[in-house]
């Protein structure tokens, strides 16, 4: 088996077979055999399907194709279409739900799949494998051709995520249902919409109309996050939004149509501000003048994972109010979700306001508690109590784990790996999505060019993740997801920007057999993945053709060396002030930068033409490095 799939993995790289096309499908399907010809769309193709199950996703593409080609491609169920959707009678066992298998030859293509979920994967193979004009959304005059192929297909992981942070940055339902249509296209199902933080409450609670009257806006601030001014006195609070239920159920069901699921998160006991300010009883400082934070800095980072808030953004975990208002949240919120996982937070909640309160001290001693991290485990398993009556399940960011995980918990490990081994060793569920591969709201590529951020991930690095840690069973790892919070992010397209191309990376981490990583290969289904935003309108980086600068001090000296994520860059630069062209010097080597007050800079070509930015290093920059 090992021996077929290198095979007819290295039959999927063989680049050009005479006319036919190229295949670039991310993520890499399991098994992908290209044969000789193809199939030609016309107007006379038509789609069919047989069961109705299949309608959704027969007419889904029917529209899509009819759009950029200006065919009139009807879908329908009983006749066989040219290209046929077909639910299994009899289960194919390793297709599992998400599987397909897709065929296509000269006279027509057909998807096989045990369930609808599966069919709409094979369709978005099957878009990728038509030319990237499909993508258009107005009619282009060309040759509609699907290379003949043979391929099966299922996933790695069953829990594919990304999250999204609506809190920091209010994004309208009409580009949250483009974000879902963009990840469901790489196979993502999951996405996890953190609707609540210090900094805006999103979602509609009929019981609590403050949460979102009050909740979901703050004072206009723009720059730094984190270093805005504080909301003056009677300042009015202008900016945000939030979601009403009918807009919540919308959203639900537009993903539910393209097999994403959406977990719901309502960040608790930290992180809460925002609902403070609605309801400031459910603090324990209660103060009448907490306002929704809008970017400035209220908390101390002091480098090891400790830290202070200067404001109270904590619930009061002693008082019997809160779980009051907690489950008439929940109540609400598990009537509009229909997925089992209710997202709760649990991540950077301070105890220093708890440590101080009264009521949480007399609670302490009456449990016999230690420290305050048994505080949040005992809030914790009172919320899972709130969840587990109305049928749901509790999952959480790994500090949950602190002073005792609740029965039932499942855990998303995000800082580092440690909180997942830990989980997955107690019989815990775990969700990966560690910073040091998964954080998509990092710098992708060269600090000083990139928008600001204090830490980095490359897109090579999210492509090197392997989210099973070693001596941990396998069956207690759901999967993976990117994060992308968006302190710093405030419009849809710079969110477009800091998801793509690593969102390519991740999904092809977690759909794709491991053994079927090939960086190269990849790089060049992204490049060509490029050119498909484009033609869409979906905003992309392309910071993987910069320049990655290395300082290496040594003795004294600053050590130059200059490298790129893309292979076969040419990179060029100047140490005396020039701007960096094909005139100047080629880098070979890693070079000893001369003694002196020196600007670097650096810039990468292709074929003669410049590929990357311009990188600038003053003197003070590099000095840092
Ligand atoms: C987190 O990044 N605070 C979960």
């Amino acid at each position: 088996m090992k021996k077929l799939l290198i095979f007819v993995f290295l039959l999927s790289f063989v680049r050009s077979y005479g006319q036919t096309p190229q295949i670039n499908l991310i993520p890499q399907p399991v098994l992908l055999k290209q044969n000789e010809g193809s199939y030609q769309l016309t107007n006379e193709t038509t789609v069919g399907f047989n069961n109705p199950l299949c309608g959704n996703v027969a007419a889904m593409l029917a529209g899509k194709l009819n759009t950029s080609t200006g065919f009139a491609i009807q879908s329908m169920q009983g006749k066989p279409g040219s290209i046929e959707f077909d639910l299994n009678k009899v289960a194919v066992e390793k297709l599992g739900k998400e599987g397909y298998t897709l065929v296509s030859t000269s006279k027509g293509v057909t998807i096989t799949a045990n369930d609808p979920a599966g069919l709409f994967y094979g369709m978005q193979t099957l878009l990728q494998l038509l030319p990237k004009e499909i993508e258009s959304r107005s009619t282009v005059n060309m040759s509609w051709v699907v290379p003949a192929v043979e391929i099966t297909d299922y996933p790695r992981f069953g829990w594919r995520g990304i999250m999204l942070d609506v809190s920091r940055n209010f994004f309208t339902k009409e580009e949250v249902k483009k974000y879902i249509d963009e990840i469901s296209r790489y196979k993502f199902n999951t996405l996890h919409w953190h609707l609540t933080d210090d900094n805006g409450w999103r979602i509609e609670i009929k019981s609590l109309p403050k949460l979102t009257e009050v909740g979901a806006w703050r004072v206009p601030r723009y720059g730094q996050f984190g270093q805005r001014a504080e909301p003056k006195q009677g300042e009015a609070a202008t900016v945000g939004g939030f979601y009403t239920q009918a807009d919540i159920k919308e959203v639900i069901k537009y993903a539910a149509e393209r097999n994403v699921t959406i977990v719901p998160e309502v960040d608790v006991p930290g992180h809460s501000m925002a609902a403070i300010a609605a309801y400031p009883e459910i603090s324990c400082t209660k103060d009448p003048n907490t306002k929704v934070n809008p970017g400035s800095n209220f908390s101390e980072w002091y480098g090891n994972g400790k830290f202070k808030m200067l404001t109270d953004n904590t619930l009061n975990p002693s008082d019997d109010k809160v779980y009051d208002f907690l489950d008439k949240v929940f109540t609400e919120v598990a009537a509009l979700f229909p997925n089992q996982y209710i997202h709760v937070g649990g991540d950077e909640c301070y105890k220093g306001f708890w440590e101080k309160d009264p009521g949480c001290q007399a609670l302490m001693k009456k449990m016999n508690m230690k420290q305050p991290e048994e505080l949040q485990a005992y809030f914790m398993k009172r919320v899972e109590g709130i969840l587990k009556a109305k049928g749901k399940k509790l999952i959480g960011w790994d500090e949950i784990l602190e002073g005792g995980i609740a029965p039932e918990a499942t855990v998303m490990s995000w800082r580092g790996i440690k909180g997942g081994i830990e989980a997955a060793k107690l019989g815990h569920y775990v969700v990966m999505t560690p910073t040091t591969f998964a954080y998509i709201d990092y710098q992708q590529g060269e600090q000083t060019i990139e928008p600001l951020l204090y830490a980095g991930l490359r897109m090579s690095k999210c492509y090197s993740y392997e989210p099973i840690p070693e001596g941990v069973d396998a069956k207690y790892i759901l999967g993976g997801q990117g994060n992308l919070w968006t302190e710093q992010i405030s419009s849809f397209t710079h969110a477009e920007y800091m998801t793509w191309p690593r969102g390519w990376a991740l999904s092809e981490v977690f759909w794709s057999p491991k053994e079927s990583k090939n960086w190269d290969n990849f790089v060049q289904k992204v490049e060509k993945n490029f050119d498909r935003a484009d033609i869409e309108g979906i905003n992309h980086a392309v910071a993987i053709y910069d320049a990655i600068i290395a300082v290496n001090k040594k003795d004294g000296k600053s050590i130059i060396t200059l490298s790129s994520e893309v292979p076969g860059l040419d990179i060029y630069y100047t140490v005396d002030g020039s701007m960096p062209s094909t005139y100047s010097q080629k880098y070979v080597n890693s070079f000893e930068l001369p003694e002196g007050p020196v600007t670097l800079r650096v810039v990468t070509y292709r074929s003669g033409k410049t590929i990357g930015h311009l990188i600038t290093l003053r003197p003070e920059d590099l000095k840092k490095r």
